[in-house]
């Protein structure tokens, strides 16, 4: 063995190493060595952690994949970079898939950037939007990714935060108190002056949906003072009641408003990398700039099989048969779950709008229950602690992995049930 050592990492690096999320925390527990150490058998274990999807891809994609790999010169196509931006087919088709599904309105390629899902194109967007120094402000609870990819792509940002949800009656403020919380959101608008307001439409945890005349205090506020407002729409085809007007909005009507978006929810493409922000022309042209260093093109064989198949599925009325079908689908997930939730926990919890998650308020601290509660019953679900400091006595539960399954949301709650008694 050597005795030299490794140079030092990064100060920056070895800072977020040193604060890993709590969220990952539990799903490295949750790893199978992990189970079996415990004495648990993998296979009995019913996990609610995974914040994915589990329907199939629509079957027209999957042929329009087979078209392209069949061809030997498509499939050399597709082994070649596109423009860093994306191929302007795809970027045209997204647009379109826009307008059919949302009526998003004078939505072209220019205000389109593909990337390799919205994880790396958050990273790059905050590298676009804020400086060190900048306050963010977030919800209270929300998505647990944006604190660390804003620690690494705008090191020395402030983040605040709204509380949406009040751990005292376990309800969502907006619904139950919409002019408090928009008085709430102004005072800390005009105290803090962020440079960015991001929310996610439905969010993750929660799977609630920030309602119109909140969104457009946030868009009126944001427009006033030269601020951006950015809308994570990573579940937005998971949406369970007539979708608020801000799901058209378009860059070109609202040039501070950005759409994040992704193909993982929707079409069930979680790795097959590809996402996209909607935004006026500037923040497309600077994320060209950021993506020639982070990922220099997107993934060409994954654009070139959507691409194909949007120009098909939009004008045949398939691709929103398929996500009105999904959709329909994790409805049906969502109600499976709070009916368990209620018959088995009887705890407060928040009723989904959309996407694939509850939350459960457990009475305790979370973070020592979960793990408890792993190998006490072999069920897993996620402290609440890392998505704000709200949710520090809930949990969220994901039915995304277990939607055809509901025998075991079923299963799993009435278990999960034994750790709370
Ligand atoms: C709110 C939210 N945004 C973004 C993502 C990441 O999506 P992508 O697969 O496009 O990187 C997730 C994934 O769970 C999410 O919950």
């Amino acid at each position: 063995m050597s005795s030299v050592t490794a140079p030092a990492l990064s100060s920056l690096v070895r800072a977020q190493l040193a604060s890993p999320s709590p969220i990952r925390q539990i799903m490295k527990m949750a790893e199978r060595q992990n189970i079996i150490a415990m004495g648990l058998d993998p296979d009995e274990v019913i996990s609610f952690g995974g914040g994915w999807v589990n329907h199939e891809a629509p079957e027209e994609f999957r042929q329009a994949y087979l078209e392209v790999v069949s061809d030997p010169a498509l499939f050399h196509k597709s082994g070649g970079y596109t423009a860093t931006l994306g191929d302007m087919e795809c970027r045209q088709q997204i647009a379109r898939f826009e307008a059919a599904l949302f009526g998003v309105p004078h939505l072209g390629p220019e205000h389109v950037a593909i990337g390799m899902g919205s994880t790396q194109l958050t990273h790059d967007l905050f590298r676009v939007l804020v400086n060190p120094g900048d306050t963010v402000l977030l919800l209270d609870p929300t998505y647990a990714n944006y604190e660390g990819q804003l620690a690494f792509a705008a090191p020395g940002v402030s983040i605040v935060r709204l509380r949406v949800v009040d751990p005292d009656t376990w309800s969502y403020l907006p619904d139950v108190d919409p002019a408090g919380i928009a008085r709430e959101f102004r005072r800390l608008f005009d105290l803090h002056k962020p440079r960015l307001v991001l929310f996610g439409a439905p969010d993750n945890p929660t799977s609630q949906v920030v309602p119109q005349a909140l969104a457009e205090v946030m868009l009126e506020r944001s427009r006033d003072a030269g601020a951006w407002l950015a809308i994570d729409f990573a579940y937005k085809c998971q949406y369970f009641a007539p979708c608020p007007a801000y799901y058209a909005w378009s860059p070109a009507d609202h040039p501070n408003v950005i759409g994040i978006h992704s193909n993982s929810k929707w079409a069930r493409g979680l790795g097959r990398r590809l996402g996209w922000i909607e935004a006026a022309a500037a923040v497309v042209d600077a994320l060209e700039r950021v993506q020639q260093c982070s990922i220099l093109c997107p993934d060409t064989l994954e654009q070139m099989t959507m691409a194909r198949y949007l120009q098909r599925a939009i004008p045949s009325g398939s691709l929103q048969r398929y996500v009105e079908a999904t959709n329909a689908l994790y409805r049906k997930a969502a109600q499976v779950t709070i009916d368990a939730v209620d018959r088995h926990l009887r705890r407060p919890r928040l009723v989904p709008a959309g996407g694939l998650y509850t939350v459960v308020d457990v009475g305790r601290d979370a973070e020592t229950f979960v793990p408890e509660a792993l190998k006490t019953t072999g069920v897993l679900v996620v402290p609440g602690r890392g998505f704000g400091p709200s949710l520090a006595s809930g949990v969220r539960i994901s039915f995304g992995p277990l939607v055809n399954q509901p025998e075991r949301i079923e299963e799993g709650l009435a278990r999960l049930a034994r750790a709370l008694a």
